[in-house]
């Protein structure tokens, strides 16, 4: 996906770009790389390798870095930061021989400039990356600063949220149509994936709100950035979409979370573009008349337990009622999120008799009233489709952090009249 993606932003044929260890390599242009950092959605960052020859021992590492015309991209008054990675190195402490690199570097720019950059692992103007492997060590140049996933818009974030190169991923995964199709997350908590597929509908580059790391860099030439920044606006669509017509929706059960993701959007200047509101996903009809995809990823666990009418039952059990009666003063939000959670500790977590009444509920819901849609959910648990009573027609193995989760897809088959809202 990412390769594709890479080709299609620098408008060069499908096979351009390579996939490598943990990512994809391409030869660009200096402003190539500024283009792929402005629009990428699924990278974390976009990396200028430097070198790349066989070690044995630490003081091979130190003179790969000392061999790098460093004074080239960066000049002793900024700051520095050394990441390492590595896979079956049979160096003892990466630690080391990351000090190693930082003083190659260091020792470099002090025989070339004079002086010495100060290091500075908070917030370094830039930074170097190592790989090792088993015989070779690369060095990279970092363009991004921060990761790719931080666009910019982000400053509320619900309990769970997904990284926006992840939510990407997912409507990548999809193939969903940005010109004519609704996509609807019926659990949107902050709003990631709904944001990030209205930015996708408006042709909002990702990193339109955002600092990159290559400012920082001697090659960096503003006219140049500027003309990519001027592009991009050009590009953007004024409207909702293409077609007009807002194509883009969210609820939540948490009217708090609703909230949160109506600022993000506000801040990736998406409001025109897409539909937020409160509700619970075992009650919310279709937002629209046309047929579209369900993508959303799902409450599940300890940590985001089913809420709304599975929730109140699952309370209810936690708190010894079996009659059903609720509390008088659930409707808080924090309250209610804080009870709910609590019940699903009580009721062991993902795989609570509640939990999994939520997920068949949602099933035969979404079987009378979105028949025709596409149902994509991300989650770790293998055995959901089990619990929807569904057949998956796909799962797309996907990495939420270290968790490991499948995109499971299901298409929902018509059933009965559905209902506009
Ligand atoms: C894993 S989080 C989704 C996080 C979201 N993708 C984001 O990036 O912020 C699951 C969300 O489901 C919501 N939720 C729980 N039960 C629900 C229900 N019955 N109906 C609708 N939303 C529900 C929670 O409030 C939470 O925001």
């Amino acid at each position: 996906m990412l390769a594709v993606e890479v080709a299609k932003v620098l408008n060069e044929p499908a096979d351009v770009a390579k996939a490598v260890r943990g990512g994809v390599r391409v030869e660009a242009s200096w402003r190539e790389v500024m283009q792929l950092n402005l629009h990428i959605r699924l990278a974390q960052r976009v990396l200028v390798q430097l070198a790349d020859q066989p070690y044995h021992v630490e003081d091979d590492i130190y003179e790969a870095a000392n061999d790098v015309a460093w004074e080239a991209w960066f000049t002793p008054r900024e700051t520095l930061r050394v990441d390492i990675t590595a896979q079956h190195s049979p160096l003892k402490s990466l630690n080391f021989a990351a000090l190693r690199v930082k003083d190659g570097v260091v020792d470099r720019l002090r025989s070339t400039c004079g002086t010495r950059p100060d290091i500075d692992t908070s917030h370094p103007h830039v930074r170097v990356h190592v790989h090792l492997d088993a015989t070779h060590v690369t060095l990279y140049i970092d363009t991004s600063g921060e990761p790719l996933f931080k666009r910019g818009w982000r400053e509320d974030k619900g309990d769970a949220p997904l990284k926006e190169t992840l939510a990407a991923a997912m409507i990548a995964a999809t193939g969903w149509d940005a010109r004519t199709m609704p996509l609807y997350d019926p659990c949107c908590g902050s709003g990631t994936v709904a944001i990030e597929a209205a930015q996708i509908a408006c042709n909002i580059p990702s990193g339109l709100q955002r600092r990159f790391g290559f400012s920082n860099l001697l090659p960096f030439q503003s006219h140049v950035w500027d003309g990519l920044l001027d592009q991009a606006h050009a590009g953007v669509i004024s409207g909702p979409s293409a077609s007009g017509e807002i194509l883009v929706f969210g609820s939540d059960v948490s009217h708090r979370m609703v909230d949160f993701a109506d600022r993000n959007a506000h801040r990736a200047g998406v409001t025109h573009a897409l539909h937020l509101r409160g509700g619970d996903a075992l009650q919310r009809t279709p937002p629209t008349e046309a047929m579209g995809i369900l993508l959303l990823n799902p409450p599940y666990g300890e940590r985001i337990a089913a809420a709304g009418v599975a929730g109140e039952r699952a309370a209810d059990r936690a708190e010894g009622r079996s009659d059903g009666r609720r509390q008088p003063n659930r409707h808080a939000d924090r309250q209610q999120e804080h009870v709910w959670r609590e019940a699903a500790q009580v009721d062991g977590g993902e795989d609570s008799g509640e939990g999994d009444a939520f997920f068949d509920r949602l099933a035969t819901h979404w079987k009378q009233h979105f028949g025709g849609w596409q149902a994509w959910l991300l989650t770790p648990d293998m055995k959901l489709p089990g619990k929807m009573r569904m057949k998956a027609s796909r799962r797309v193995p996907m990495w939420n952090g270290p968790i490991e989760c499948r995109l499971f897809r299901f298409d929902l088959t018509a059933m009965g009249k559905r209902h506009g809202e």
